[in-house]
């Protein structure tokens, strides 16, 4: 038959991650049916704070050699209060993203439909860009160490890794997509305050840049852009940052499109030598872990773009379309202002999807 199978890790993680998975595995089940183009053969794995406290580690030994059989792996959350979250982090999610070499992260900007900004000028469309964060190196290197520690003279050194070959791969990925957008490329830098890195940063940039005069480019001290993120918003399109500062900015990102239950995320190897794995930006929400009131939204845009790698992009609009519509008759949950539950509002947008 022409139905195409793709094999997908399943990763629930910890606290809501649960709710918003199981939800959002509803929905693709649901579009893969519509659709007739494809299957996903789902595998299960419990990997996971409890995981930790059961096993001393958050997944096997051979934890990523299992991942490396599937295409993608669709993860909700880890961490929870009982593990240290370095732990939690270092033991399962930098692991994949470094061991799979997922050097883009991908997390569209956007005010969806049906939903107020706190931004209240700007309406559902005014804004909408992307931010690609790098996301095998830089600020975030596991290199430093501590030295005499808990005595007055302490000292603690972390650095940061910035290689030529890291740095210029997801520029041009960057530019790639800019140049399939409204063409217009903005990086982070802080060349004034990091005075080796950052200068190095931007040479990159130039130089990258120097193959794309088709795209407008344009380089701003990171703490200006956030400054600008507020201010004009609608001028970007394609944004791209170092680790540290993609993480901050697009948590800023996911605050103007309307909060962190709107968030989504890709962690792309562009080379498809490894599996991509697909997330929201937002944690496990241990204060609302358990009670059916978690915004699955970022969960299914999550999953929209896990569509689109894998190469159903109609599919993935029905699904962004369908919590569109469903935000628009006023259906959301608690953290919008809503009634909704994560499993009611789901199934609003189950009833939204093309018959
Ligand atoms: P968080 O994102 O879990 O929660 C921050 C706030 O946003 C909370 O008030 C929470 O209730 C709310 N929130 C988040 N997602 C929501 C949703 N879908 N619907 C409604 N409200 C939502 O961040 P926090 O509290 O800093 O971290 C909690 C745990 O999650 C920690 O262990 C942290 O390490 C972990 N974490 C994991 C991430 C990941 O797996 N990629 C990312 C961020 C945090
Ligand atoms: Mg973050």
């Amino acid at each position: 038959d022409s139905v195409n199978h793709h094999s997908l890790a399943v990763i629930p993680g910890d606290g809501i991650g649960h709710e918003v998975v199981s939800e959002a595995l509803r929905v693709l089940q649901h579009v893969q049916q519509i659709s007739g183009r494809f299957q996903l053969d789902v595998q299960h794995f419990d990997w996971s704070c409890q995981y930790y406290l059961r096993h001393g580690r958050m997944m096997p030994e051979d934890g990523l050699s299992t991942l490396s059989g599937f295409e993608a792996i669709f993860l909700g959350a880890v961490g929870f209060p009982t593990v240290p979250d370095h732990v939690s982090l270092w033991g399962l999610l930098l692991p994949i993203r470094r061991g799979f070499d997922q050097y883009v992260n991908l997390r569209p900007v956007k005010i969806l439909q049906g939903i107020e900004s706190p931004l209240r000028r700007y309406k559902a469309g005014d804004i909408n860009f992307v931010v690609v964060r790098e996301n095998t190196e830089g600020e975030y290197s596991n290199i430093g160490g501590a030295l005499r520690p808990g005595t007055p003279d302490e000292v603690v050194i972390q650095n940061s890794v910035f290689t030529r070959k890291g740095t210029e791969r997801v520029m041009r990925w960057a530019f790639e997509l800019a140049r399939t957008s409204r063409k217009r490329l903005t990086a982070a830098t802080k060349s004034n305050g990091l005075n080796y890195s950052m200068p190095f940063w931007d040479e990159v940039f130039r130089q990258v840049g120097r193959e794309y005069p088709d795209v407008d480019q344009s380089l701003y001290h990171v703490d200006a852009l956030a400054s600008y993120f507020v201010t004009r918003p609608e001028s970007f399109d394609v944004v791209v940052a170092s680790n540290l500062f993609g993480d901050i900015l697009t948590d800023l990102g996911g605050a103007i499109q309307g909060g962190l239950g709107l968030a989504a995320s890709a962690n792309i190897n562009p080379d498809r030598r490894f599996p991509s794995m697909f997330e929201p930006v937002h944690g496990s929400a241990p204060d609302i872990a358990g009670k059916n009131i978690a915004n699955p939204v970022a969960q299914l845009w999550t999953a929209k773009l896990m569509l689109d790698h894998l190469g159903y992009p109609e599919e993935g609009q029905w699904i962004l379309d369908a919590i569109e519509a469903t935000l628009l008759a006023g259906i959301k949950t608690p953290d919008l202002g809503g009634t909704a539950t994560t499993h009611s509002f789901t199934d609003a947008v189950l009833s939204r999807l093309p018959a």
